[in-house]
């Protein structure tokens, strides 16, 4: 398995914010919980390579955003806000040894954080950064390639993937407030603890559930369902409105 990641930009201070407020932000605090979360994926498995760092990019550690990988393919996304779509060349380069890529063409938009994969099932999230055209465009990337797309609305939360995250192949972690769950009437769908509505977004790699520290009662909930989990102080990723899964694109 390789992670690639991004290294925590110095102007992450000015991040995009949509559903939280500003606070600041403990630069070299982000430094050692970006270090920790690399190496929890590399003691993962995981052999960890760095896209090359963004000079002025506030969001660039967030590399899930800017492309999907799939076994056949990477889709390089047209990331929602428009601050964003400079982190795109660094990760592409960073990409292209490892997959053919395709890319999200305007009037498409779609940030990777609402694009769930379970299987061959890509659950794809209608939030505030992805549009109705972006599923069409993913459909016809995908739907060749044996995969169904489906569409999500998603409330009051940035990304899917801030609603729901896959466990194993059938089962999905989810806060049901923050997106219909009619899509996933297929899967077993586990509800995070009532007090810890931010605790969907975990990362599933290498036969361990990482997920924030901040969560403990959700935490609790997977192991006593049989999971290995690795809690993660990520506080200043969350004060970027950034989780577990945003900050690596896991190829396998
Ligand atoms: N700060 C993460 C985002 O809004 O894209």
């Amino acid at each position: 398995m390789i992670a690639l990641t991004r290294a925590v930009s110095p102007a992450i201070a000015r991040c995009e914010l949509t559903h939280i407020g500003r606070e600041a932000i403990d630069l070299d605090l982000a430094y050692a919980q970006h270090a920790r979360y690399e190496r929890a994926l590399a003691d993962a498995g995981c052999a960890i390579e760095r896209v090359a760092d963004g000079e002025d990019l506030p969001d660039g550690v967030f590399v899930e955003d800017v492309a999907v990988v799939f076994d056949e393919i990477a889709i390089v996304t047209r990331p929602g806000a428009e601050s964003r779509r400079a982190e795109t060349p660094g990760v592409v380069r960073a990409l292209a040894p490892h997959r053919p890529l395709a890319r999200i063409e305007p009037p498409a938009t779609v940030d990777g954080g609402d694009v769930l994969v379970v299987g061959r099932r890509v659950f794809v999230g209608r939030s505030s950064r992805t549009n109705d055209a972006a599923v069409t465009q993913m459909r016809t990337l995908l739907e060749p390639r044996g995969y169904t797309v489906i569409s999500v609305p998603v409330r009051g939360c940035l990304h899917l993937k801030s609603a729901a995250t896959a466990l194993d192949e059938g089962t999905v972690l989810v806060n049901r407030a923050w997106l219909d769950s009619d899509p996933f009437t297929e899967l077993e769908l586990v509800p995070v603890a009532p007090s810890e509505p931010g605790a969907a977004n975990v990362l599933r790699v290498g036969g361990r559930i990482v997920c924030a520290s901040a969560f403990p009662e959700t935490r609790r909930l997977l192991e006593r369902r049989g999971a290995h989990v690795v809690p993660l102080d990520m506080s200043e990723f969350a004060k970027a409105e950034g989780a577990v899964t945003c900050c690596s694109l896991i190829l396998t």
